[in-house]
């Protein structure tokens, strides 16, 4: 799936030199599946293509190019207002910010109630009633919280309502976009503990997008890794926290902090900036800031995707071997901080 965003430029000498559209390219050749009851992390940094792949799959956005399959339906170029209710219905979302659903005028009760009745769940005025109490249980908010707006309630508390309404409608897949990112640090985790509960529950199939590899560790059964509307490297979460790995992935988990005291990890720094996505680099769009770039053909031309397993894959240059053997970034550590185990880490940012 591809999506590029039309930017018009109204200068005179864009006007003149015939550059007047460019194109942000926010996502470029997107390629992956989640499967039923699966949760599928995707993680990369701030304006890598995330949300805009998540509106795309909602018929918030459609696609330039390519197909999304969902349940045997091509959908990309289906805007949400022509999709069928059923389809709408078991596709929803979680948003990052809880006061762009709600509605600030409608009791708690009354916005569940609406989504209950539009999909078709449940008509009767009772059987609605009962369905609301029911997810409100399920998200662990009081009952008498029915009749509350939005504004009486904290961020934490609004979220949750956010869950309760992506679930009223019985979906298959929900995508939740940095679910709890605007929310307390100090709610962030019950908040994303009860989402995961739920998935478990209901067999729901989970995107769940972020911008930390850390926070997806323990969550994601897979994990698919963006750069610049690109996927670097998707795998288990196993296959994605350990060699071989995308430099890219390898830079990002050497930013994850750790609190175990017997492990430490490899220091990369990451240079420079990301670079823009209306003019991305070409070849591989990693190379301007990649500690393991091989020369010339990361600048000209596209890596390869490696297959590393069914599941593994990784696009780059540097043969798989050699990515094989790259040290871990994790490795265990005694009191005095000397690598045990002969797990040493020899190099540091050796570029190939
Ligand atoms: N409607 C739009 N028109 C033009 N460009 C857009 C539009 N929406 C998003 N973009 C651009 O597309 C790129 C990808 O944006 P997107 O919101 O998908 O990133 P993201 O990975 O979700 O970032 P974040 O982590 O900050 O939420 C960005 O450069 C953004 O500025
Ligand atoms: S293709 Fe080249 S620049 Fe891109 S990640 Fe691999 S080594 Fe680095
Ligand atoms: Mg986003």
């Amino acid at each position: 799936m591809r999506k590029y965003y039309e930017l018009h430029d109204r200068s005179v000498k864009a006007m003149l030199s015939g550059e007047g559209v460019k194109y942000v390219k926010a996502n470029e050749t997107l390629s992956f599946d989640a499967r039923k009851a699966e949760v599928v992390a995707i993680v990369g940094e701030s304006g890598c293509g995330k949300s805009t792949f998540a509106k795309v799959l909602m018929g918030l956005e459609t696609a330039t190019e390519g197909t999304i399959t969902f349940n045997g339906d091509e959908i990309e170029s289906t805007e949400v207002q022509q999709r069928p209710r059923e389809q709408v219905a078991s596709m929803q979302m979680v948003f990052q910010n809880p006061n762009d659903t709600l509605n600030p005028s409608m009791t708690v009760g009354g916005q569940i109630s609406r989504v209950i009745r539009k999909f078709g769940v449940e008509s009767d005025a009772d059987k609605v009633h009962d369905r609301v109490m029911r997810l409100l249980d399920m998200v662990k908010l009081p009952r008498d919280f029915y009749h509350r707006r939005p504004r009486q309630l904290s961020g934490g508390q609004k979220q949750r309502v956010g869950v309760a309404r992506a679930f009223a409608g019985n979906p298959a897949m929900v995508i939740a976009d940095e679910p709890v990112s605007a929310l307390d640090v100090s709610v962030q985790a019950a908040v994303t503990e009860l989402l995961m509960e739920i998935q478990r529950e209901h067999g729901t199939t989970l995107l769940f997008i972020s911008h930390d590899l850390s926070v997806v560790r323990y969550l994601a059964d897979r994990i698919v890794v963006m750069y610049l509307g690109q996927i670097m490297e998707q795998g288990t979460t196993e296959e994605v926290f350990s060699p071989p790995y995308h430099p890219y992935t390898e830079a990002l988990l050497s930013a994850v902090p750790i609190a175990d005291t017997t492990i430490d990890k490899r220091k990369i720094v990451l240079e420079g900036n990301l670079p823009s996505v209306v003019n991305p680099p070409v070849g591989c769009p990693f190379h301007t800031r990649c500690h393991r770039k091989i020369g010339k053909i990361c600048e000209t031309t596209r890596p390869p995707v490696l297959v590393d397993s069914d599941t593994h894959q990784i696009a780059c240059h540097i043969p798989l071997e050699e990515l094989q053997a790259v040290l871990p970034v994790f490795f265990a550590v005694d009191s005095d901080g000397t690598p045990t185990g002969g797990g040493a880490p020899a190099e540091s940012t050796a570029g190939g």
